[in-house]
C-alpha cells in the first residue's frame, strides 16, 4: 500500500521520521494481530490430559495481546498516519506463514508456540532497537509489549523445560519441528 508522508506527526519528529516509525509500527501491528489470533486458535485445538491447563493460560495472552494491537494502532494514528488493521492487507504483508498445526495434543502446540513467540520476539526486540534513537516514545511501547511477551514465551518454555533446563525443542526451526520435538521428548520421558 502507497504511504503518503504523514500531514502532522509528534512535535520534534520530522514528518519523514514520523512516516518510518509508523512503518515500523504497521509491521508490529500485523505480527501481534496475527499472533493474538493464532493464540486463540491454539485455545481451541489443543486436546489432552493437560487441556484446560493450556486452554485456560492463553486466554490472558490474548488479552493482552490485543490491548497491545490496540495501543500500536493508536501509536501509528498519533503519529499522523492511518493505521491499516484490515485480514486481507495483514496477509498480504506478512512474511511469514500461517501457523502450522491444527487439532493436537498440548505438547505439541506448545512446542510450536515457542517458535511462533520467537520469531514475534525477535521481530519486536529489532523494531525496538530501530526506534531508540527515532522516537523514545515509540521505544518504550516496545519495550514495554516485550516485557509481557517474553514473560509470556516463559510460560511456554517452562512446559517444555527439563528439570536441569534444557527446552525440549532447542534446535527447531519450525512450528512443526519444534511440535515433534515437543512431543518426543515427552514420550521418551514416560517410555519404560
Ligand atoms: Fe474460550
Amino acid at each position: 500500500m502507497a504511504r503518503d508522508l504523514p500531514k502532522y506527526t509528534v512535535p520534534s519528529l520530522t514528518p519523514e521520521d514520523g512516516a518510518r516509525v509508523a512503518a515500523i509500527l504497521q509491521g508490529r501491528l500485523d505480527a501481534l494481530n496475527d499472533l493474538a489470533l493464532t493464540l486463540k486458535h491454539i485455545h481451541w485445538n489443543v486436546v489432552g490430559p493437560h487441556f484446560i491447563a493450556v486452554h485456560e493460560m492463553l486466554d490472558p495472552q490474548v488479552d493482552a495481546v490485543r490491548l497491545m494491537v490496540d495501543a500500536t494502532a493508536e501509536r501509528i494514528a498519533t503519529l499522523g498516519a492511518a493505521p491499516v488493521g484490515t485480514p486481507g492487507a495483514l496477509v498480504a504483508a506478512r512474511t511469514w506463514d500461517d501457523y502450522a498445526i491444527g487439532r493436537a495434543s498440548t505438547t505439541e502446540h506448545l512446542g510450536a508456540l515457542d517458535e511462533v513467540y520467537v520469531g514475534v520476539i525477535t521481530d519486536h526486540r529489532r523494531a525496538a532497537a530501530d526506534t531508540e534513537e527515532l522516537d523514545t516514545v515509540t521505544n518504550d511501547l516496545l519495550v514495554g509489549h516485550l516485557r509481557e511477551l517474553e514473560l509470556f514465551h516463559w510460560f511456554v518454555r517452562a512446559h517444555l523445560e527439563s528439570s536441569g533446563g534444557a527446552l525440549s525443542t532447542a534446535g527447531a526451526s519450525t512450528e512443526k519441528g519444534a511440535a515433534e520435538a515437543a512431543r518426543s521428548a515427552v514420550t521418551s520421558d514416560t517410555a519404560p
